[in-house]
């Protein structure tokens, strides 16, 4: 049973499912507070559903279906993501409502025959970019957004209420706890989530986001819109320009003040001159100061803050002549979603042969484009004659951040 039926402004309701059983998203990402799947009914003399929900959650909008709908059908499915967890009850919809068309791009619908199999073109309304269709009272204007976040992503206006609903854009994990709207919730949880969901699912394609957002500010216009409804997380009205803001400032990979800690660690030693550089930040006045064991720490909380916060200080022993493979994961997983201008400090550890460091940096500023302004080589185990280095790195990196 989902208790989240409600109405958000004239005839559009909110239908969607709340998912605390999966454990991990798309296989990778755990959810401490579970995930919501949105979907939306927009009610008039022809009545739109604004995407499905994941399968095993389709029960539950099936039953939000049947106490919300007016006349007891549904006319239209607009499709505006085909990811899994919004598609994959397209199938279930078109049993139901066999009279139902489906509204799409040309990717949409091509994605619909090649995943569902559904394949009468009849079933199909293909909408271009800027096309409208009209409800009734209520029109239903398709802005197509590719990259945000799979090639086919749309999103979909109605200006009568002023409800644009964004797709994946200014999604957010966690499970919609009583509210849907921004202020009926405890929101700092969801900006939280909001920053762990962009970095590790949207974060490669920061630039289609910017495309997308000065999109819908010219074919929209912002002022115009009232409501902003993800298919993850609340509903944005009060916050909304908060939401706006962020989004736009993590698409442009513009960092916040604060230094990211991110090292492995085999015995302990690598630890200690952490315990050093992070100390040394911190007496400058760097805040925050976040320190993440890649060996220990969940990856996508720390992928998430070093997306966030400008100043990024990565470290590793030299292990079989390489990097750590958790600290190597963590790099890779910053060049795949293409963060650069970092500032960035290295430091490597060894036993009797150094190499981490070296890789490191080469990493730092050829795949990140991200300087590296500071550096240490620790030998064997940590001693005060690495303060110097120490001291000169926090140096650097305060002044690069221009930290007073
Ligand atoms: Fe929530 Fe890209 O799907």
């Amino acid at each position: 049973m989902n208790m989240n039926i409600k109405d958000i402004t004239n005839d559009i309701t909110y239908v969607g499912v709340n998912d605390r059983s999966k454990v991990r998203f798309e296989g990778l990402w755990p959810l401490p507070y579970g995930v919501s799947y949105n979907s939306y009914i927009v009610k008039d003399e022809k009545n739109a559903l604004i995407d499905t929900v994941e399968l095993h959650e389709m029960p539950d909008l099936l039953d939000n279906l049947a106490k919300q709908l007016p006349g007891g059908t549904l006319h239209y499915l607009v499709v505006n993501h085909m990811e899994p967890d919004h598609s994959s009850g397209i199938p279930t919809i078109v049993d139901k409502f066999p009279e139902i068309k489906i509204v799409g791009n040309k990717q949409t619908i091509s994605m619909i025959q090649g995943f569902y199999h559904i394949m009468d073109p009849d079933r199909f309304i293909e909408v271009k970019d800027g096309d409208e269709i009209s409800l009734g009272s209520k029109t239903l204007k398709f802005v197509l957004t590719p990259m945000v976040h799979w090639p086919e992503t749309m999103m979909t206006f109605c200006p009568e209420t002023g409800t644009l609903f964004s797709g994946d854009a200014f999604g957010a994990f966690g499970a919609l706890d009583g509210g849907v709207i921004d202020s009926e919730l405890d929101i700092e949880v969801y900006y939280r989530e909001m920053y762990r969901y962009y970095s590790n699912i949207v974060g490669k394609y920061g630039v289609y986001v910017q495309r997308a957002m000065a999109k819908v500010a010219n074919n929209i216009g912002l002022d115009n819109i009232k409501y902003i409804c993800s298919t993850h997380g609340p509903i944005w009205h009060k916050y909304m320009e908060r939401t706006v803001a962020l989004y736009d400032r993590l698409s442009r990979y513009e960092g916040e003040d604060g230094v990211v800690i991110v090292y492995g660690t085999m015995y302990g030693n690598t630890s200690q001159l952490v315990e050093a550089i992070a100390e040394s930040l911190s007496a400058r006045g760097v805040k925050p100061v976040i320190v993440h064991n890649a060996c220990t720490d969940e990856m996508s909380d720390i992928i998430s803050d070093a997306f966030r916060y400008k100043g990024l200080i990565v470290g590793s022993p030299t292990y079989s002549m390489t990097i750590l493979p958790p600290v190597e994961t963590f790099l890779r997983a910053m060049e795949t979603r293409e963060v650069k201008n970092k500032v960035m400090g290295a430091f490597g550890s060894f036993a009797w042969a150094p190499a981490a460091l070296k890789e490191i940096k080469e990493f730092a500023q050829i795949r990140l484009k991200s300087p590296v302004v500071g550096e240490i080589s620790m030998k064997q185990g940590f001693s005060e004659a690495l303060r110097p280095e120490i001291e000169a790195m926090a140096d650097n990196i305060c002044a690069a951040l221009s930290v007073k």
